[in-house]
C-alpha cells in the first residue's frame, strides 16, 4: 500500500526458497517464534498467490480471533459517535463477522455483490502502480496477517483489522466504493511517478485519513482513523484544515505518528465534487500546474 509501505516489515526469500518477514525490533510480536513463524507462512501465501485462483487461507490461533472480536467490537462502539451515516449504513449493509477474523475469500463475497469490490493478497509493500491501477477493475490489495495479541489496540503495521474494518466497511458504501475507483483510472492515466506519488497523497489525505462536516460535529471517513482505536479519539483535535487539492497533494506527512494535519470536505457531495472531480480528469500536466502552485 503506497506511502504506508515504508511501515510494512520488509519481506526476504531465503536461499532454500522460504519467505521471512522481517519484523523491526521493537515490534510487538518479534520475540513470539510463534507468531513470526505464522507472518512468514502468511506472507509466503501471498507471494505464491496466482490471479483467478481463490484466495488463499491464512491460519489464524484462537487468541487472534479473540483480537478480532476484541476490537472490532470496541471500534464499533466508537464508529457510532465518530463515523459519518454514509459508513454507518455501509457497515450494515456488508455485515462483517464479529466473531472471527474473516478470510479475504470471505470479505469479497460480501462485498462483490454490493459494489463489485474483490480483495487480492498482498505479502507487504506493493508498489504504488499497481495497488492503485487495480482499483480501477475493482480490486483492493490487502495485507492478512494480525497485529500481536499483547497489544491488540496497537498495530506498527497496516494489518488485517486495518483492511478489512477500515477499507472493506468504506468500500460496501456505493459512493465511497465510486471514489477508489475513481483514484484507479487517475492512477492508470498519468504516467509520471511525481503525478502518481500526488494522488496517492490525496487518497492518503482523504480515504485513509479525511474528516467530513456532518451536522454540526466532524466526523471521519478515512480508513485508517476509522481502524485505529487510539487516533479515533484524537482527530477532533488535530490541525484541520479546508480541502484543497493542491495542499493534500503536495502536503509531507509522517505515517509513523497520528496524523496530525487533517483536510475536512464539508459533505460526501464536496468530497465527490472535489476529490472525485480531481480523480476522474486529472492528468499529468494539470497535476503539474497543482504542484506548482503551491
Ligand atoms: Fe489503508
Amino acid at each position: 500500500m503506497f506511502e504506508e509501505a515504508q511501515y510494512f516489515a520488509p519481506i526476504s526469500t531465503r536461499d532454500d526458497g522460504s519467505v521471512l518477514v522481517e519484523l523491526s525490533a521493537d515490534h510487538p510480536g518479534v520475540a513470539d517464534p510463534t507468531y513470526r513463524e505464522r507472518r512468514n507462512a502468511i506472507a509466503a501465501l501471498a507471494i505464491g498467490y496466482v490471479p483467478g485462483d481463490p484466495i488463499p487461507v491464512a491460519e489464524y490461533t484462537a487468541q487472534e480471533h479473540d483480537v478480532w472480536a476484541l476490537v472490532s467490537r470496541e471500534l464499533a462502539i466508537k464508529h457510532q459517535k465518530y463515523a459519518p451515516v454514509e459508513y454507518l449504513n455501509a457497515v450494515q449493509r456488508l455485515g462483517l463477522p464479529k466473531d472471527h477474523i474473516p478470510q479475504l475469500e470471505e470479505v469479497s463475497n460480501l462485498l462483490a455483490p454490493l459494489t463489485g469490490f474483490r480483495y487480492l493478497p498482498a505479502a507487504g509493500l506493493v508498489p504504488l502502480r499497481d495497488f492503485y491501477g487495480v482499483l480501477a477493475d475493482g480490486y483492493f490489495y490487502s495485507t492478512q496477517y494480525i497485529r500481536h495479541h499483547s497489544v491488540p489496540f496497537y498495530t506498527p503495521e497496516p494489518d488485517v483489522i486495518h483492511e478489512v474494518i477500515g477499507h472493506a466497511n468504506a468500500l460496501a458504501s456505493d459512493r465511497y466504493a465510486a471514489l477508489y475507483r475513481l483514484a484507479g483510472q487517475a492512477a492508470r492515466r498519468v504516467k509520471s511517478d511525481e503525478a502518481l506519488e500526488f494522488i496517492s497523497k490525496v487518497f492518503w489525505f482523504t480515504l485513509e485519513f479525511g474528516v467530513i462536516a456532518e451536522r454540526d460535529e466532524l466526523k471521519a471517513y478515512g480508513a485508517g482513523i476509522l481502524s485505529s482505536y487510539g487516533e479515533i479519539e484524537e482527530f477532533r483535535g488535530m490541525d484541520i484544515r479546508p480541502l484543497d487539492l493542491a495542499a493534500m497533494g503536495t502536503t509531507q506527512y509522517d505515517i509513523t505518528k497520528y496524523q496530525d494535519v487533517l483536510f475536512r470536505a464539508e459533505s460526501l457531495d464536496h468530497l465527490e465534487d472535489v476529490v472525485g472531480d480531481f480523480w476522474a480528469h486529472c492528468d499529468d500536466d494539470s497535476i503539474a500546474r497543482l504542484s506548482s502552485s503551491k
